[in-house]
């Protein structure tokens, strides 16, 4: 395995997309490996015994395909799995909570920030302990949008019923007077526009994909495995889902800067 090998990057079935797509802008030099856990998505409403079982079993399918580094491009993944798996695999691994929690805490003026995700994330407390180990004085509020994610996953992103959702969910938060939003979930950051309207421009809303891929980025350099290779080879992103695949592909192309040709289904039990 060296610098040509490909990152991994996975969810737990089309939101960490979002996450791909910012590492394809920021480091397009590099080969990705996706894998979608779409046949057991949601993770959001899962214990973490079984989370940790799933993405076990991701990382081993990963390593078959000789990744150099893994990208956990799930909140919820990121919240519950990331730590143990760090310690059980020899690859740097990196998740998008952290990222999420800098850039949040860097951006707040007023110290009062708003965190949304899955029940699963908001349950966890990540969020907050990341923010507040920056700087204790900050105010975190989470809300779990659960019903967001299979909005996203139906093609909702403009409708008038998720707008109606939205106002019901962010309300509170309103009230609080955060002036920054996480997009606690990968999903979220397809629904940025309409959010950002309930909301208002007072409110920034945080996608943790940016830092994240800039955060690979100093990964990868740090451990000398920054891929050199400028030229955009044929098969440079690969795609693997646990079902569904010609879904996932008409969803991937409709948010990719990038056509892609197949999907790939993975038998994820095996690993
Ligand atoms: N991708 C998940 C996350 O970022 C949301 C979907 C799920 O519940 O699996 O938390």
């Amino acid at each position: 395995m060296g610098n040509h090998a490909p990152i991994g990057v996975f969810d737990s079935g089309i939101g960490g997309l979002t996450v791909a797509r910012e590492i394809m802008r920021q480091i397009p030099e590099e080969r990705l490996v996706y894998f979608g856990d779409t046949a057991r998505v949601p993770y959001g409403s899962k214990s973490q015994n079984t989370i940790i079982h799933f993405v076990r079993q991701i990382v081993r399918f990963l390593e078959t395909k000789e990744v150099k580094a893994i990208v956990v491009a799930c909140n919820t993944a990121s919240a519950y799995a990331l730590e143990t798996i760090e310690k059980e695999i020899d690859v740097p691994v990196i998740g998008v909570v952290k990222p999420g929690a800098k850039t949040a805490a860097k951006a707040s003026k007023n110290g009062r920030i708003g965190v949304i995700a899955t029940d699963a994330t908001i349950n966890s407390g990540l969020y907050t302990k990341f923010i507040q180990s920056i700087n204790p004085n900050l105010q975190v509020f989470g809300k779990a949008c659960p019903l967001f994610v299979p909005l996203v996953e139906e093609g909702l992103t403009h409708d008038f019923v998720t707008e109606e959702i939205a106002k019901r969910y962010l309300k509170e938060l309103k009230e609080k007077e955060i002036d920054t939003l996480i997009l606690g979930c990968t999903h979220y950051p397809l629904l940025r526009s309409l959010i950002g309207g309930v909301m208002g421009d007072a409110v920034q809303l945080v996608n943790p994909a940016y830092e994240t891929a800039l955060g690979l980025r100093r990964l990868l350099t740090e451990k000398r495995l920054l891929s050199e290779d400028a030229a955009c080879a044929e098969g440079k992103y690969e795609f693997f889902v646990s079902d569904g695949a010609e879904k996932f592909r008409v969803f991937a192309n409709s948010i990719l800067p990038y056509e892609i040709q197949t999907t790939q289904i993975v038998d994820i039990e095996k690993y």
